[in-house]
């Protein structure tokens, strides 16, 4: 069988390579800087970069909303519900810490872009108080986003999403109102957002502010808006446990209030502490609510170990070395029984990568080369090879003797 042009075809190819060859033997070893693939991999993926502090505002009478401006006047691509990681020198300390994104991600596609995270203090806590006393307007951090995947994701969610929200796990929610009430997200968000008295609602006026807006997009009062015309919705109900003046909604996020707010074939989003965790999701189990229909964000360890699930109480307050190996180095730092090995690495200024700081992400994976570690059952994201292999994470685990450790070099 002859085939047509065949032949043509082949010289066409060694052309091809021939050129090609030319091309590697001249080319600069350094990357094309000019490559359009290479400048839009760096704009999504840009690890780190420096933000200026623009704008600080109350966000509740113990929370502080921080406006974060990119000196390279680019935002990477991100989801509301997504975190950005901070690298921080705090003191002798160095550390990493996550906050959720309360900004919408169109704000971060502005002429001035920003992101913004919020912050509560309700009692006196490291990375907090640095926020509060020491980071000002014009203060320049770094720290690299986005991460994380608590996001609204159409192939997987129902278009009708209950976000249910406790003290400042609000903000993810934040954003999400945000965005919708834009008219660039066409999801029907209803939010039920437990706090102990209306004076702890975090972002209550960012939040009533996207409830107006959406309403008035959809009824048509948006510039290019009209009635029907594929705007999502938001709803706010706030649920306050501890407050005689309240005439709305009291006690805690129950069952009944759920079922009494939700669509049919909500998706379920939970962002809050763990004591509210256990509670919803035996509501949702109680309300037959399928798996795939509840999504929960990370959650943190709990601050005092002894509410942690098996925490033995006798370990509280007891100190013990830690050998931290990190390549050829050795330290030997003082750690204390009721905090993860992560924070004692930060507070002897040895520096860990941690987003999360629940155990799931896998940033901050190390190896037990000695001692007996307490594991944190909340959260345990290792992989069955992990622990078979004594590899655990710093943030979620603690230490139980002397130890000695490897960690990560950063
Ligand atoms: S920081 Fe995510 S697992 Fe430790």
């Amino acid at each position: 069988m002859i085939v047509k042009g065949f032949l043509k075809d082949v010289g066409g190819a060694s052309r091809v390579t021939n050129a090609r060859r030319e091309t590697y033997a001249t080319a600069s070893p350094l990357p094309d800087p000019k490559d359009p693939i290479r400048a839009l991999a760096d704009a999504l993926h840009p690890g780190k970069q420096e933000f200026k502090v623009t704008k600080i505002t109350d966000a509740s009478p113990t929370s502080k909303t921080f406006r974060l401006e990119p000196l390279n006047g680019h935002v990477p691509v991100f989801q509301s519900g997504q975190y950005i990681n901070f690298y921080l020198e705090i003191g002798t300390s160095k550390l990493t810490r996550a906050y959720s994104l309360a900004s919408a991600p169109f704000e971060a596609r502005l002429p001035q872009p920003f992101v913004e995270i919020t912050i509560r203090r309700n009692v006196s806590y490291f990375v907090p108080d640095y926020f509060f006393d020491q980071v000002k307007e014009g203060t320049v951090l770094t720290a690299a986003m986005p991460f994380g995947n608590f996001y609204y994701e159409p192939l997987r969610d129902s278009k009708n999403i209950v976000a249910l929200a406790g003290g400042s796990g609000i903000t993810p929610f934040v954003s999400l109102a945000k965005e919708i009430a834009a008219g660039k997200l066409d999801v029907n968000l209803t939010i039920l957002y437990g706090s102990v008295n209306h004076k702890d609602i975090v972002c209550g006026e960012q939040l009533a502010e996207a409830e107006k807006a959406a309403a008035s997009l959809a009824a048509g009062g948006g510039s290019s808006a009209s009635a029907g015309s594929g705007y999502g919705s938001v709803r706010v109900i706030h649920v306050m446990s501890d407050d005689p003046e309240w005439d709305g909604e009291k006690g805690f996020v129950t069952k009944e209030l759920i079922e009494k707010y939700s669509a049919p074939d909500s998706t379920y989003m939970f962002c809050g502490p763990w004591p509210m965790y256990n509670f919803v999701t035996k509501a949702l189990k109680e309300l037959n609510v399928p798996a795939r229909r509840f999504r929960h964000d990370v959650m943190q360890q709990p601050s005092k170990a002894t509410n942690i699930p098996g925490f033995p109480e006798d370990q509280v307050g007891k100190v013990y070395k830690l050998t931290v190996v990190r390549g050829i180095q050795e330290d030997v730092v003082d750690a204390r029984a009721d905090e993860p090995v992560a924070v004692a690495l930060e507070r002897s200024a040895i520096a860990i990568d941690t987003h999360c700081r629940g155990g799931e992400c896998g940033f901050c994976r190390s190896k037990l080369l000695a001692g007996d570690l307490f594991i944190s059952p909340l959260g345990d994201g290792r992989r069955a090879e992990d622990k078979e292999q004594d590899y655990f994470h710093a943030c979620s685990a603690y230490p139980m003797s002397d130890c000695k450790v490897k960690i990560p070099i950063m």
